[in-house]
């Protein structure tokens, strides 16, 4: 298939694409009326969201659905998320509730993600055959025009291949998807770096957090009492079910193995120095990238942003696991994180990541 790559002009390439009045301009418009069409057409279109790369097509259409579940190389029973342009718009695809509308008002348009009872106006494809729906109502202007253009939700998983880190920048979905898309929009960097926090609404009007992400629990806790589903911070065990599908799943694997160390830094650069291999690798806060260097100097470092600030950390997590995944190291290790605040979706992608490898110190 041959794959257009459509790039936006640099305004529109940059963070103001999340002002809500920031708007676009006429030719950026005209592109996107372009790949809007190609989703009214059934095809697939990757564009930026806020979060990472969304691989997109029209929800309301199984054979699109049928669609990105091939190109991505996904189970067909790892639902999609639908992308809506306004929260009401959700009427229209699921039974919303009071407690979502309070979720909308504090957090929508925006990283979060509801789960909700899906009407049949959503194909059975779409939602991998599950009764519920999963609806987002990103903040990025550009995720927005091409979902009011096309008139349609936009059914979208992260543009990555299946068992790769999510796309946050336009070179990783080159990679991932040319070839196998219609169009990719390239809109430069990924604003937050990690997907969308995920809750499913409950009958008591409690919520259960499936993934966390930017919005934070503590967040989610002055709207409605917070639960953590159990997939978040440890592994399933042997034939429990998945609450979301996607937990299943080893997600954002590197192709070279990686550990979680958990200890102070000297005693990680022991423990790494101690096992003797050559070509290993440290993803490491960036204030202590100086004296890792002088300590450790045969490791390769990829500093991910200073140890207090996790919202580096977010943007360059996919990236940097990329990166090292490419140089073919023999072991990878990286910090295990504190589950706080944001901390807790670094720490979730990084225990997938690791197939749940942790080394205590
Ligand atoms: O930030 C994001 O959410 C990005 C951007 C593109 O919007 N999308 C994204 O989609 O991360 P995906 O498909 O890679 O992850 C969605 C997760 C999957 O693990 C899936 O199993 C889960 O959401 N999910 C979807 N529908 C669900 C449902 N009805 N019930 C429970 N989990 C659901
Ligand atoms: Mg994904």
């Amino acid at each position: 298939m041959n794959t257009e790559i459509i790039r936006l002009s640099d305004a529109a390439r940059g963070i103001s694409r999340l002002d809500e009045c920031a708007s676009l301009s006429d030719s950026d418009d005209a592109k996107i009326a372009k790949c809007a069409q190609i989703i009214k057409n059934g095809g697939l279109v990757v564009f930026p969201t806020e979060t990472v790369y969304g691989l997109g097509g029209d929800g309301t259409n199984p054979d699109a659905a049928r669609k990105i579940y091939k190109a991505k190389g996904r189970p067909s029973d790892n639902p999609l998320i639908i992308h809506i342009s306004t929260p009401s718009e959700a009427e229209k695809y699921a039974y919303t509730t009071e407690l979502y509308y309070k979720l909308a008002e504090s957090f929508m348009p925006g990283p979060l993600t509801v789960i909700l009872d899906a009407k049949e106006s959503v194909p059975q494809a779409t939602r991998g055959g599950l009764s519920t729906v999963a609806v987002r109502c990103p903040t990025d202007s550009v995720a927005r025009r091409l979902i009011e253009l096309s008139g349609v939700p936009i059914a979208a998983p992260s543009a990555n291949l299946s068992g790769s880190p999510s796309p946050t920048r336009p070179e990783h979905v080159i990679d991932d998807m040319q070839g196998r898309v219609d169009a990719i929009i390239d809109g430069g960097e990924c604003h937050f770096g990690l997907e969308s926090t995920i809750v499913r609404i409950n009958s008591d009007d409690t919520l259960t957090l499936l993934r966390p992400g930017k919005i934070t629990p503590d967040e989610l806790e002055k709207i409605a009492p917070v639960s953590i589903a159990d997939a978040v911070l440890d592994k399933l065990k042997e034939g429990e079910t998945a609450i979301s599908p996607g937990m299943k799943y080893r997600h954002y694997a590197p192709a070279s193995p990686l550990a979680l160390l958990d200890g102070e830094l000297d005693k990680c650069l022991n423990y790494i120095q101690k096992t003797g291999q050559s070509n290993q690798a440290f993803i490491c806060y960036t204030d202590e990238a100086d004296e890792i260097r002088r300590k450790a100097p045969d490791l390769t470092l990829y500093p991910i942003g200073d140890r207090e600030d996790l919202i580096s950390q977010a943007h360059d997590l996919f990236s940097v696991l990329r990166r090292a995944d490419k140089a073919g190291h023999t072991y990878i290790y990286a910090h295990l994180p504190k589950r706080e605040g944001v901390g807790l979706a670094i720490y979730n992608r990084l225990i997938r990541a690791a197939a749940h490898t942790i080394i205590n110190l």
